[in-house]
Order: structure tokens, then C-alpha cells, then sequence
């Protein structure tokens, strides 16, 4: 079978130890890191679309948006500098996930994690501060910094934490805060968008410093895994560690083991980003770049960014337009639940081609409703029975994101490097997931206004493309130790030819036993 590469586990290591209570919060209060990144991805859309944010900001914005009856629905939110709001955090979160990959190696995890909080929180005060445009820009590029951080070491922090049983589970907590995240801002501007003085804008932006608080706080408790310690030459508490994460009573000798011998290999590597390019490491680059690409390429950020400004364009008046939000906001979260609870046992690829199918079916419907009643002129109404229809799509799409690109996008890339690649792999990864972000955000109110509902043919043909892309070249890794992903690859029909005999050096039994089907 094409790409079906699976690690038989039955046959492969399973570390002893169990999902400790330690474990379980330490995972929680990590994941709180999402929240800032998700809260604001749901804020800037319902922000842009309130009127005394745009009189303020943007008053050519505000003076199209009033000129009803023959304008153009397609096109009355185009404007760049309005754009520019919203994607300026993603080029200063992509910049930063390169710093942040240098603290999280020589510092440790935890010190990324307090650094995005803080950054985030000084931008969240500056935006709900803000008299002009350049504050609200600054503001927005501190955000950005901070999620730069928070994305660069949460998921590895978490992937290192996990035992290999329950990664998946504990890993999704992320991406389930960054869901939780997008709807606690969609019920705010929902609150927010009511205040008759004008200035609920300024309570949504400045919210910000709730979550932002939380993971600054949380992660001075933090603990460093086990894997960081060793990495920066503490083998004792990293031992204790391991202990204290798998459980007292638990032989810890053989993990253990494995992670001192990926921390020497990982020690001779002097250049993580020269070596990165190595021809044994042309597997997780691969992944590293098209992962994150395919995620933004589904088109999700069109619906979560802009989800009311959409949903208005679609017909919807101002308050029901945030409520749409609100809807899909519910979907994203409950629906991320059900990857929480099957990715460890259905696996990675599963979730990933349901998901894909799912979305591709109702990118195809949403576009083909908008063909039917706005055409390519962009003028005419949709009676409330049609909008619902085109907001139940909607939610099918997001829900089949949901249990597949949009925690696989962040799982999958953070379980796959080696030590010695780690943080400079996940900084790609959250680079090109936020250059793509940027990209959409910056793109799509031009794309919605030129292309037309073309634009959801457009997500649905790259749905289909990255969808064969997974069927053939991921292979599945669910519950394969984070230390011996090299056995995966090296039984993967493609990538196979990339990985040498002597580049397998997994652990202390050498990988005995993990058997590849
Ligand atoms: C993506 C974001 C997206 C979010 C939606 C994340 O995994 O990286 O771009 O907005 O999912 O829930």
C-alpha cells in the first residue's frame, strides 16, 4: 500500500508508565500557550467588522460598507492597509519563531513559552490603547511575536512530555486551546459589538491580556521535560524527571537510555539548520515546509479570520453576522474534542483523509450556493433559508478541519524530528504556517473580491492535492516513541531511499524489536 508504512507497535517499544496527574496538568497549563494565538485569530475579524473600528481606522472602509444597494458584495472590504491589520502579527510571529528556536534550545522550553506570554501581553495593552494606527500595528507586531514563541515551543513541549501512547491526546490540547481561544473572542466581539458608546472594540483587543496572563504565569510552574534537560546537560534532574513525568513506580531505564543516546547524536550536530539539509533529513523537511503550507492552503483562516465579514457579505446583518461566528467557533471546538479522542487509536492518516474528504465535499457545495445567487456580478440577496444552507457547509467544513489539518498541522511536524533538528524543524514549521497565514489574511479580501466564489473552488482543488499528498508520502505515527520516528521513515516505499543503514541509531537496543510492517 502506497505511503502505508506503519510502525507495528505490538511488535515495536512501548515504554512502560502511565498518564500521571503531573503529567496531565503540566500538559494543560502548556497548552494554555494556543490561547493567545486563538483568541486572536477570532478577534481581528469581528474588530474589523465593527463600525466605530473602521469610522476610527479605516474610514474608507466604513464609507464603502455604507453605500448599500449596487455595491459590489464581493469586493466592499478590499483594502489593504485594513489587511495589513490583521497579517502584520503572522511576518512578526514568522520572524520570531527563529529566535524563539534558539531560546528553546539553549534556555529551555519553558523560557519561550514566558517570553511569548510577555511579549503578548504588552501588545494586548498597546492595541486596547490605541489612538492611531501605527499603535495598533506596533501592538499587533508584539502579538505576533509572542505567538511566534508560544507556537515555536508548546507543541514540542508537549510531544516531549507525552508518553508515545497518548501524544496525539495530549498534544491536540494545543490546538483544542487555540479553538477555545477563537470562540471565547467570537463570544466577546459578540458582547462587545453591543456597547452603544463605541469603544467595545477596545474591550475586544485588550482582552487579549487574559490569556496572554495565564500562559505567562503558567509556565513559570512549568517543569523542563526531560528531553530539554538532557540536551543542555542535566542527566541527573532529567532522570528524576522522567520519574516524576512516567510515574515512581515505573522502570524509566529504558527511555531514559534512548534519550541519552539521542542527546550524544544530538550533540555532534553543530549547525541544527545547516544539518537540516542533510539528505537524512529530507523526510522531516519535507514535512516541516508542506505540513504548515497545506494547512493554511485549506483555507480555513478565509472562515476564521473573516467569518463575520463573510457571513456580511453573505447578506447577514451585524449581529447575526458575529453570531455566525459563534457557530462555527462551537463546531471547531467540539469537533477538535473528537480528534483528541482518536487520533492515538485511528491514527494520523485516518483523520487526515476524512477530513480532507469532508472539507473538499462542502468547499464545493459553499462555492457552487454562492455561484447560484450571487453570480460573477456579485450583486443580490440570499433569502434566510439559502444563508442557513450555506452556514450548515460551512460548519461541515470546519468540523472535518477540526479532527484533522487543524491539530495534525501542529502534531504531526513536532513529533517527527529528531533531537538534534528539533527546534530548528519546528521553526520552519511555524514559519511557513504563518507565512501562509499571512499570505491569506493579506490576500483574501482581494482574492473574495476578484475571484469571486471562485475562491472556495480554489481551497477545494489544493484540498484535493495535499489529501493525495498525505495518502502517499506520510506514513502513520501514532504511538511510535518521538525517538525512534527514524524506523517509520525507514520503512516508508519513498522515503526509504533517503535514510542509510548507519543513519538508524535508535536507543539502547538499537530499534530491536520495532518492527516495520
Ligand atoms: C491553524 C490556524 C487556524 C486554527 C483554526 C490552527 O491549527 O494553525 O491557522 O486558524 O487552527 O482552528
Amino acid at each position: 500500500m502506497a505511503g502505508g508504512a506503519v510502525v507495528n507497535t505490538s511488535g515495536g517499544k512501548d515504554y512502560p508508565g502511565r498518564l500521571t496527574i503531573f503529567v496531565f496538568f503540566t500538559c494543560v497549563v502548556a497548552a494554555t500557550g494556543g490561547l493567545i494565538f486563538g483568541y486572536d485569530i477570532g478577534i481581528s475579524g469581528g474588530v474589523t467588522s465593527m463600525n466605530p473600528f473602521l469610522k476610527k481606522f479605516f474610514p474608507e472602509v466604513y464609507n464603502k460598507k455604507q453605500m448599500k444597494g449596487s455595491a459590489n458584495q464581493y469586493c466592499k472590504y478590499d483594502n489593504q492597509l485594513l489587511q495589513t491589520f490583521t497579517s502584520s502579527l503572522y511576518l512578526a510571529a514568522l520572524v520570531s519563531s527563529f529566535f524563539a528556536a534558539t531560546v528553546t534550545r539553549v534556555v529551555g522550553r519553558k523560557w519561550s513559552m514566558f517570553t511569548g506570554g510577555l511579549t503578548f501581553l504588552i501588545g494586548a495593552a498597546l492595541n486596547g490603547a490605541a489612538e492611531n494606527i501605527a499603535m495598533l500595528i506596533v501592538g499587533r507586531i508584539l502579538l505576533g511575536v509572542g505567538v511566534g514563541f508560544a507556537n515555536q515551543s508548546v507543541p514540542v513541549y508537549l510531544s516531549e512530555m507525552a508518553p508515545a501512547r497518548l501524544r496525539g491526546m495530549l498534544n491536540i490540547g494545543f490546538q483544542l486551546m487555540i479553538t477555545i481561544g477563537i470562540l471565547a473572542a467570537a463570544l466577546i466581539n459578540y458582547g462587545t459589538n453591543k456597547i452603544k458608546a463605541g469603544y467595545g472594540w477596545r474591550i475586544s483587543l485588550a482582552l487579549a491580556a487574559v490569556p496572554a496572563g495565564i500562559i505567562t504565569l503558567g509556565s513559570l510552574f512549568l517543569p523542563d521535560t526531560p528531553n530539554s534537560l538532557i540536551e543542555r546537560g542535566h542527566p541527573e534532574a532529567a532522570r528524576r524527571m522522567l520519574n516524576r513525568i512516567r510515574g515512581s513506580d515505573v522502570d524509566i531505564s529504558e527511555e531514559y537510555a534512548d534519550l541519552v543516546v539521542a542527546s550524544e547524536e544530538s550533540k555532534l550536530v553543530q549547525h541544527p539548520w545547516r544539518n537540516i539539509l542533510q539528505r537524512k533529513y529530507r523526510p522531516q523537511l519535507t514535512m516541516a515546509i508542506m505540513i504548515p503550507f497545506f494547512q493554511q492552503l485549506t483555507g480555513i483562516n478565509v472562515i476564521m479570520f473573516y467569518a463575520p465579514v463573510l457571513f456580511e457579505t453573505l447578506g447577514f446583518k451585524g449581529d447575526a453576522s458575529l453570531m455566525s461566528a459563534v457557530i462555527t467557533g462551537l463546531v471547531n471546538v467540539f469537533a477538535t474534542l473528537v480528534s483528541v479522542f482518536t487520533v492515538d487509536r485511528l491514527g494520523r492518516r485516518k483523520l487526515f483523509l476524512q477530513g480532507g474528504s469532508q472539507m473538499l465535499v462542502s468547499q464545493l457545495v459553499v462555492g457552487t450556493l454562492i455561484a447560484v445567487k450571487f453570480g460573477t456580478s456579485g450583486v443580490g440577496e440570499m433569502p434566510k433559508g439559502y444563508a442557513a444552507a450555506v452556514v450548515l457547509f460551512i460548519c461541515l467544513y470546519v468540523a472535518g478541519f477540526a479532527w484533522s489539518w487543524g491539530p495534525l498541522g501542529w502534531l504531526v511536524p513536532s513529533e517527527i524530528f529528531p533531537l538534534e533538528i528539533r527546534p530548528a524543524g519546528q521553526s520552519i514549521n511555524v514559519s511557513v504556517n504563518m507565512l501562509f497565514t499571512f499570505v491569506i489574511a493579506q490576500a483574501f479580501l482581494t482574492m473574495l473580491c476578484h475571484m469571486k466564489f471562485g475562491l472556495f473552488y480554489f481551497f477545494a482543488g489544493w484540498v484535493v492535492i495535499m489529501t493525495v499528498f498525505i495518502a502517499l508520502f506520510l506514513p502513520e505515527t501514532k504511538n511510535v516513541p518521538i525517538e525512534e520516528m527514524v524506523l517509520v521513515w525507514k520503512g516508508h516505499w519513498f522515503w526509504r531511499r533517503y535514510i542509510g543503514d548507519a543513519d538508524v541509531h535508535v536507543g539502547a537496543n538499537n530499534g530491536k524489536g520495532a518492527a516495520i510492517a
